[in-house]
């Protein structure tokens, strides 16, 4: 049985709107996620993992746009979100995807050159665990990149009123199923516990003039209220659209930081 920590699709409630979040933020950070990708080492022959792939979005793009001579393997244990991933592997010949736990891979030593998780260890219960199973499929001198978040860089200015409190209780309710919203400043010192060495953890910063407020709100909002219905937290049932109301009418503007922990498995050329 995949311990899921804190990210358990069949357990949320309003699957579908989960479903369509996860969808657009895939889609709309591709342009600035290739690139983050290219600059961290991923080169076009190489084997890729994705661990918690959902949909397969990202994985389906990888292949196609940046390993066009490689091949990439997405695991997804819950098996609403990898049908959809399976309909696009079934329609690209690079791309491979399977159910597998991130803590017990099947996946051969050192069979992989650049693995990536993608908003998937704020939801583990023991990060280190895997990256330590992460650093075992690694060839020598593959890379390991794990963009996560923090809510110690998350600002919303002028802020609507409660949002401060909902982001405190969504934090609690995620620690009480194993996972850490503050994950990202960890990753790093969690990457030379598990082996990996020159690791380094820059930060992407998405504002809401980038993304548009709408989505920004969507992207920082809406899991944690579905994460507080499934802990049984009282949320008012207006309450997304109240926030989105206020900071229309106040022109609130919003940032948020990815914290993108790359580190080397020692060895290789
Ligand atoms: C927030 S979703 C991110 C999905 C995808 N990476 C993305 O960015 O759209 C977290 C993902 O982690 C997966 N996950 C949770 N526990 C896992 C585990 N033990 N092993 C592998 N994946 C896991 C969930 O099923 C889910 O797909």
């Amino acid at each position: 049985m995949t311990d899921r920590g804190s990210y358990d699709f069949g357990k949320l409630p309003c699957k579908e709107e989960e479903f369509r979040r996860l969808e657009e933020q895939a889609l709309f950070f591709w342009s600035r996620e290739k690139m983050l990708l290219s600059d961290s080492g991923l080169t076009e022959s190489m084997r890729v993992l994705d661990i918690g792939c959902g949909q397969g979005i990202v994985a389906d793009r990888i292949a196609r746009e940046l390993v066009p001579r490689g091949q990439v393997v997405g695991i997804e244990p819950d098996s609403s979100l990898r049908s959809m991933a399976e309909a696009l592997a079934a329609q690209n010949q690079r791309l491979t995807v399977m159910p597998g736990d991130i803590y017990n891979l099947e996946q051969p030593d050192e069979s992989f050159d650049f693995v990536y998780a993608r908003l998937v260890f704020q939801h583990l219960k023991a990060p280190v665990e895997a990256l330590r199973e992460i650093h075992r499929v690694l060839k020598p001198g593959g890379i390991a990149l794990i963009p996560d978040v923090d809510n110690g860089w998350l600002t919303l200015y002028p802020e609507p009123p409660g949002f401060s409190d909902m982001l405190r209780l969504a934090e609690k309710a995620q620690t009480s199923y194993g996972g850490d919203r503050f994950v990202g400043r960890k990753l790093a010192g969690y990457m030379g516990e598990a082996g990996f060495v020159n690791v380094a953890t820059p930060v992407e910063v998405l504002t809401s003039a980038r993304i548009g407020l709408d989505l920004f709100l969507k992207i920082i909002t809406c899991f944690k209220i579905l994460l507080l219905m499934r802990h049984n937290d009282k949320v008012e049932e207006d309450f997304f659209e109240r926030i989105c109301r206020f900071a229309r009418e106040h022109n609130s503007h919003g940032w948020v930081g990815i914290f993108c922990a790359r580190g080397v498995k020692n060895g290789g050329q």
